[in-house]
C-alpha cells in the first residue's frame, strides 16, 4: 500500500470587480485588440479595498472545506501560496487559520510566485506521504493589483486577483498510475534570471514595490522549461500525453499554454483554459482553473491531470495528479 495525497475538496473566490479590457483603453495606451492578441485576456477580478489575500483565500478556503464536506479543525495544517500576503509577517496562511476559526495544527506560506501553487502541492504532498498531516488545505490567493504599476502598459493589463483551494487528505492507493491523488511533482528554479521578473520593493527599500518583467523573455523560457517538466513529471508518474484528461496550466497567456500544449502533444480540447476571464492571477490561477473546470464539468473523478507553471525566479514545475 502506498499513501496518496487524494483531493477531497475544492473551491475558488473571485472579487466581486471585473474589469474589462476597455477600461485600460481609456487609462493608458494600449487596446482591446493587443492585450486580447498577445495574451488571450478579456478581462479580470480586482480585489475591493477592503478584501486581501487572505481575506479571499479564507473565502476559497470555506468553498473548499465545505466541498470537502469538513470542518476547519478537521484540518491539520495550511499550505498558502502567494507572493502578496497581507503583511511582510505573520504569514497569510496564519491569518486564514485564524479566520477560519482553526485552533490546532500549523499554517504557513510559500513563496514561489507563479509556480507557488506547484511547488505548495508539493510540500503537502511530502508532508502526506511522510505521515505528518492527514488533512490540508492548499491554497493559492494574490492581489497583484496591489502591486501594479498602473503607468506600465507592459504589465498593468496582465494581471488579475483571486484565490482557489484544495483539500488534501491521505489515502491508501495501490502504488500504481490508476491511484487517485498526486502520482509525482518535479520542482525547479534559477536564481539566474532574477532580472527578467521581480518586485523591485520590500524590506530592503522601505517599500512594498511594483512588479517589473521582461515579458517577451520570460516568454522565451516558458515554453520549453513547461514542457520539460511536464514530461519529467509525467515518466516519473508512469504516464503518456495519450493518458492525460486535461493540462491545467499556469493561466499567463494562452500563446505559452498552446506551445506548451503543442510540444506535449496534448491538444487543446485537453486543456483547461480561464485566461481570459481571470488574466494572470499567478500562485491563485492552477487552483482557480481546477476549481472552474470542475465546475463547468470538465475534471471528473478519476481524471489524469498535467499542472504546470513558470514565473518569478525563475521557478518552475509540475505535478501529475489523478482527480
Ligand atoms: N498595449 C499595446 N502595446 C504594448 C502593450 C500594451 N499593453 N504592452 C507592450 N506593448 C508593446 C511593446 O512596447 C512593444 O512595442 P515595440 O515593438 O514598439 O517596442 C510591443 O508591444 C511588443 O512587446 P513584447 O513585450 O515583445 O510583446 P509580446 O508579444 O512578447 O507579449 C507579453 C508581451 C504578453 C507580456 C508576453 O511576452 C508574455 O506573456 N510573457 C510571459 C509572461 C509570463 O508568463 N510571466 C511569468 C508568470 S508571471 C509571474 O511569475 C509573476
Amino acid at each position: 500500500m502506498t499513501l496518496r495525497a487524494v483531493v477531497r475538496g475544492v473551491g475558488h473566490y473571485l472579487p466581486t470587480r471585473v474589469v474589462e479590457n476597455s477600461e485600460f483603453e481609456a487609462k493608458i495606451d494600449t487596446t482591446d485588440e493587443w492585450i486580447r492578441s498577445r495574451s488571450g485576456i478579456e478581462r479580470r477580478h480586482f480585489a475591493s479595498g477592503l478584501e486581501t489575500t487572505s481575506s479571499m483565500a479564507t473565502s476559497a478556503a470555506r468553498a473548499a472545506l465545505k466541498d470537502a464536506g469538513l470542518e476547519p479543525n478537521d484540518l491539520d495544517a495550511i499550505v498558502l501560496a502567494t507572493s502578496t500576503a497581507d503583511l511582510t509577517f505573520p504569514s497569510a496562511a496564519t491569518m486564514v487559520q485564524h479566520q477560519l476559526g482553526m485552533t490546532r495544527g500549523f499554517a504557513f506560506d510559500v513563496q514561489a510566485v507563479c509556480a507557488g501553487f506547484i511547488y505548495a502541492l508539493a510540500n503537502a504532498n511530502a508532508l502526506i506521504v511522510s505521515g505528518q498531516a492527514k488533512r490540508i488545505l492548499v491554497i493559492g490567493a494574490e492581489t497583484f493589483s496591489k502591486i501594479m504599476d498602473w503607468t506600465d502598459r507592459s504589465t498593468s493589463v496582465l494581471f488579475g486577483d483571486g484565490a482557489g483551494a484544495l483539500v488534501l487528505e491521505a489515502q491508501e492507493g495501490e502504488g500504481t498510475a490508476q491511484d487517485r491523488g498526486i502520482l509525482s511533482t518535479d520542482l525547479h528554479s534559477d536564481g539566474r534570471h532574477r532580472d527578467l521578473l521581480y518586485v523591485d520593493g520590500g524590506v530592503s527599500t522601505g517599500a512594498s514595490g511594483y512588479l517589473r518583467m521582461q515579458g517577451n523573455q520570460v516568454f522565451r523560457h516558458a515554453v520549453a522549461k513547461l514542457a520539460s517538466t511536464a514530461h519529467t513529471a509525467m515518466d516519473r508518474a508512469g504516464v503518456t500525453a495519450d493518458e492525460v484528461d486535461w493540462i491545467v496550466p499556469h493561466q499567463a497567456n494562452i500563446r505559452i499554454i498552446q506551445g506548451t500544449a503543442k510540444k506535449m502533444n496534448v491538444p487543446m480540447d485537453r486543456v483547461v483554459v480561464t485566461v481570459q476571464d481571470h488574466g494572470n492571477t499567478s500562485a491563485a490561477s492552477i487552483p482557480l482553473a481546477l476549481s472552474v473546470g470542475r465546475d463547468r464539468g470538465q475534471i471528473k473523478l478519476g481524471d489524469l491531470l498535467v499542472t504546470e507553471a513558470i514565473g518569478g525566479g525563475l521557478a518552475w514545475g509540475a505535478v501529475v495528479l489523478r482527480w
